[in-house]
């Protein structure tokens, strides 16, 4: 979800307002999501180096997740969205992340989406962490395979992402999702997240379904031979 700081400066207005702005697109893809029947949804909000942004950034952000979670519980429960944190718990404040644990497990048995909100994320922080977990459990070499680590990812028991949307025209992944999303689709559009519409959504989506996934294998099954 890039580009909220870019759209605010062009407009004159302080990053903040950007920020808001980008919050209020979170709503409206996810209410897109859950009508096109997605079953995960992903939004990458605060990275890991998103720490070092200036105090009074961070603390715009963390006071409108933090909105966010109280004012959309309700909406979540109504249209049956289990929200989910992946990233490194260890940085947020107490009362962010227990608002966090609050929102997941009263959201838990939600099951028409599922709403990954990357916070305090890294990809590669995510797979230090689980093998951290491998190792603290003394796994046996020959059990570590690449089922056994999906399974201690933040994302365990969620299917890897098909499709990958950065917004504000960057084309780079930033350390989102690293080890998910080695055959994932990518689309980069150059709009700045806080004008990504619903419609953009319905649009990317549908260039997604016209590309030829083959996950390293042959069309169709067959082998070509030149
Ligand atoms: C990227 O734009 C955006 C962020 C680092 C924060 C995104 C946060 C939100 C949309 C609000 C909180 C999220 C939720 C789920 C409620 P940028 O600031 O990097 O923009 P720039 O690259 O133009 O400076």
């Amino acid at each position: 979800m890039d580009g909220n700081g870019r759209w605010a400066e062009l407009r004159g207005l302080p990053r903040s307002e950007g920020h808001k702005r980008g919050v209020e697109r979170v709503s409206e893809i996810t209410r897109a999501a859950c009508g096109l029947g997605i079953k995960t949804l992903s939004l990458y909000a605060f990275s890991l180096e998103n720490w070092n942004r200036p105090e009074s950034e961070i603390s715009v952000i963390m006071n409108l997740l933090e909105t966010f979670l109280i004012n959309d519980l309700d909406n979540f429960m109504k249209e049956s969205i289990r929200f989910r944190m992946i990233g490194n718990r260890d940085k947020l404040s107490a009362h962010i992340r227990d608002l966090i644990e609050h929102v997941e497990k009263t959201t838990e048995a939600n099951a028409r989406l599922v709403v990954h909100c990357a916070l305090s994320y890294g990809g590669r922080d995510e797979i230090i962490r689980a093998v951290r977990k491998l190792l603290q459990a003394d796994t046996p070499i020959e059990e570590i395979t690449e089922e056994r680590l999906a399974c201690l990812m933040d994302t365990a028991g969620a299917p890897d992402p098909d499709l990958i949307i950065r917004t504000s025209g960057e084309q780079r992944l930033s350390n989102f999702l690293l080890w998910q999303s080695a055959y994932s689709e990518f689309l980069f559009t150059s709009t700045l997240w806080p004008d990504f519409t619903r419609e953009e959504f319905l649009e990317a989506i549908y260039q997604y379904q016209m590309r030829d996934r083959r996950f390293g294998k042959v069309k169709d099954g067959k082998i070509q031979c030149s």
